[in-house]
């Protein structure tokens, strides 16, 4: 157990269409939205058990107010070596520095298309420009090693990877690429839409020669593969090659349940044993017992499965914890 993900709230101002395809939404309750001094000692329990990296995500974590606070309350612990963010870059701009003076290390920005009608249809919000801006304010914040996700879509931006390829070298941040996962909330999904990482290599390799495989880190997501120049790319194959196997991440939503995959049916509900004025250890005890027996493997056992959309939007309704944007993509 080595990363935390910690989801700072359910809300999104875009909406995906692999992601919160739907025209509404569940949200949680505000006064089960953990505060942050509840989040840093829960930061603080997970670190006493090793976890050494923490990830802001969402929902949008940017819609989170005074998130630099939280940012300087998990980065000064000596314990955590990392803290990073996952945004969607709209409101990334006028907020790099402080992010950047609170210590957050790094960033990286869900990115689809360098187009705006198409980043329009496929996000169904506007804000292409403020994304760009936003890319394009890290490195003077004092960000380095950033990344670019691209979620890609069959017939809707796979015709765009050589230029996100291009694009990414000029931020400068390493674009990845990642399969259309069947995930809860991904009621949009369907097979013949995923395009697989060795499609996508194709594609890459008629506009690139010689792509080396750069090896692994253990851990890791994405697949890296580096051009001539030596510049890199990533893709993250979660629906063709899973990295169950690896994964050392759990995570935890805006209102304190934690879930040990992201295909978990079932989380553990923190919040009530922390406000309910649980002793570290007890909290440590929780947390122990379920992660000595975990067994997810998630994406791994959909591998086996004939597949269609991960969770019915019925069912999806009565939980939002089901949801990809609630428990942190
Ligand atoms: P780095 O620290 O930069 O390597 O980050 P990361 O790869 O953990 O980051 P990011 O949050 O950008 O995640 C990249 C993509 O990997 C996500 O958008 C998801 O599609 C996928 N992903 C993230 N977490 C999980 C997980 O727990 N399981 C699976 N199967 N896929 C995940
Ligand atoms: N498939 C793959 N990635 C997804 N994300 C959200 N939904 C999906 C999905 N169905 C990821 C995107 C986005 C991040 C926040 O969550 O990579 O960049
Ligand atoms: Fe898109 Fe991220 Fe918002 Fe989901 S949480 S709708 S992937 S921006």
């Amino acid at each position: 157990m080595r990363e935390l993900r910690v989801s700072v709230t359910d809300r999104c101002n875009l909406r995906c269409s692999y992601c919160m395809p739907e025209d509404e939404y569940r949200w949680l309750p505000r006064e089960d939205v953990l505060t942050f001094d509840e989040l840093s000692r829960l930061v603080d329990i997970f670190s006493s058990l090793g976890v050494e990296k923490v990830r802001l995500t969402g929902g949008e974590p940017l819609l989170r107010k005074g998130l630099a606070e939280l940012v300087r309350l998990i980065s000064s612990k000596p314990a955590i070596h990392e803290v990073a963010l996952t945004t969607n870059g709209i409101l990334l701009a006028p907020l790099a520095s402080a992010l950047r003076d609170s210590g957050l290390d790094r960033i990286t920005v869900s990115l689809d298309s360098l187009r705006p009608g198409r980043f329009e249809e496929m996000t169904r919000r506007s804000g292409h420009e403020k994304v760009i801006e936003g890319l394009r304010s890290l490195s003077a914040a004092g960000f380095a090693n950033s990344k670019i996700d691209s979620v890609v879509v069959r017939g809707v931006n796979d015709d765009e990877l050589v230029e996100l390829v291009e694009f990414s070298r000029t931020i400068p941040a390493e674009v990845r690429f990642i399969e259309y996962m069947d995930v809860g909330g991904a009621t949009g999904w369907a097979h013949d839409l995923v395009v697989s990482q060795d499609e996508i290599l194709a594609i890459l390799s008629k506009s690139f020669d010689d792509l080396e495989p750069v090896p692994r880190e253990d851990s890791a997501p994405a697949t890296r593969y580096a051009l001539p120049d030596g510049w890199t790319f990533g893709i993250v194959s979660s629906t063709t090659h899973p990295f169950c196997a690896n994964c050392d991440r759990s995570r935890i939503t805006a209102d304190g349940v934690w879930y040990q995959c992201l295909y978990a049916p079932k989380g553990i509900d923190l919040r009530r044993p922390l406000r309910s004025g649980a002793s570290d250890h007890e909290m440590r005890q929780i947390v122990t017992q379920a992660w000595l027996i975990r067994r997810d493997a998630g994406a791994l056992e959909r591998l086996a499965m004939t597949r269609r959309e991960a969770i019915p939007v019925t069912i999806l309704r009565r939980d939002p914890h089901l949801e990809m944007h609630t428990r942190g993509g």
